[in-house]
């Protein structure tokens, strides 16, 4: 039996790993159909997101795809960046040519509302790959959308991981807690990819040389760009290669067996300067808090990066 591709939207603020996670979706239309990119601020702020996006559309050879500029800021804090990761343009590493292809007029919430509006129930998928500002954004604006959502598959968010931008939270839900909190309080099916997942996913020496092994630019990309990051990582977690966070967004869409987790409870922490956007994961069933996410644990890691070389070796 044939199933026909999940219709999805990338809200994404590339970042070098979001540049790997939209080339695996545009390389696999069996499994997706990329609606849309709309951009966020957050590893490196808009004007350069949106630019990004639209530089790996490019490298893909699909610049026919919609790119949508969002939200310039959180919902109600200053925007915390991470060039200390991603470098100053967010994609550092090779050089990367300026994109020809166009941006989009429409905002991208007012995009993400009227397609939610058009389509039918329950049939578009929004995977989230940094903070949850415009997704939040849309909510607030249009609480008619909120049921139209098929589910939501985040990359955000820590338990036994804790956090890698403050010692107990996660970047992508730091930088908005207030998205965050109204993202996982709307009721919309949610999957997680946490730190405790993506730090099973490590770029290792040989990961990455099949990568340099197909050849192509897509591929030498995806290297350099690790190369890139990696070094960064390597040295604060003393680990073999760099967590490869978001493409696990997409690969659970195509491979959802690679992945496993539990249902549980997931509160945001929007008070606390301490704990500040931390993911308090029910993990152990410990409250009668209702469960509102599949919060990821495991990955087969070596399938994870045997699926990502496959679909992007054919860009
Ligand atoms: C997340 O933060 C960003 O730096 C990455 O792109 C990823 O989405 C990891 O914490
Ligand atoms: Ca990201």
């Amino acid at each position: 039996m044939t199933t026909s591709p999940r219709k999805i939207i990338i809200d994404t603020d590339p970042g070098q790993d979001d540049a790997v996670a939209i080339l695996l979706a545009l390389a696999s239309p069996e499994d997706v159909e990329v609606l849309a990119i709309t951009a966020v601020a957050g590893n490196v702020p808009l004007h350069l997101t949106q630019k990004n996006a639209r530089i790996v559309c490019e490298l893909a050879g699909k610049p026919d795809t919609l790119v949508f500029s969002g939200c310039h800021e959180p919902i109600k804090r200053p925007l915390v960046t991470a060039e200390h990761v991603h470098g100053k343009t967010g994609l550092d590493g090779p050089v990367m040519e300026e994109p020809t292809m166009a941006l989009q007029a429409q905002h991208a919430v007012d995009y993400i509302i009227d397609t939610l509006r058009a389509e039918p129930t329950g049939t578009v998928t929004l995977c989230v790959l940094g903070p949850l500002t415009n997704i939040a954004t849309a909510f607030k604006r249009a609480p008619d959308v909120v049921e139209k959502v098929q589910e939501i598959v985040l990359m955000g968010g820590a338990y036994f991981e804790v956090g890698n931008i403050t010692p107990t939270a996660e970047f992508n839900i730091y930088v908005d807690p207030e998205a965050a909190k109204i993202v996982f309080a709307s009721g919309v099916p949610i999957v997680m990819m946490p730190l405790d997942v993506t730090h099973k996913a490590l770029t290792t020496a040989p990961r990455i040389d099949a990568f340099r092994a197909v050849g192509t630019r897509p591929c030498d990309m995806v290297a350099e760009w690790t190369d890139f990051f990696e070094r960064f990582d390597i040295e604060k977690y003393g680990s073999q290669g760099a967590p490869l966070h978001d493409p696990c967004v997409i690969a659970y869409l195509i491979k959802p067996e690679l992945f496993a987790g539990r249902h549980i409870n997931v509160e945001i922490e929007t008070s606390s300067d301490l704990t500040l956007g931390m993911t308090v994961a029910d993990w152990w069933g410990v409250t009668d808090r209702k469960p509102n996410a599949m919060f990821m644990g495991d990955v087969d890691a070596d399938g994870f990066f045997a699926l990502l070389t496959d679909r992007i070796s054919r860009l």
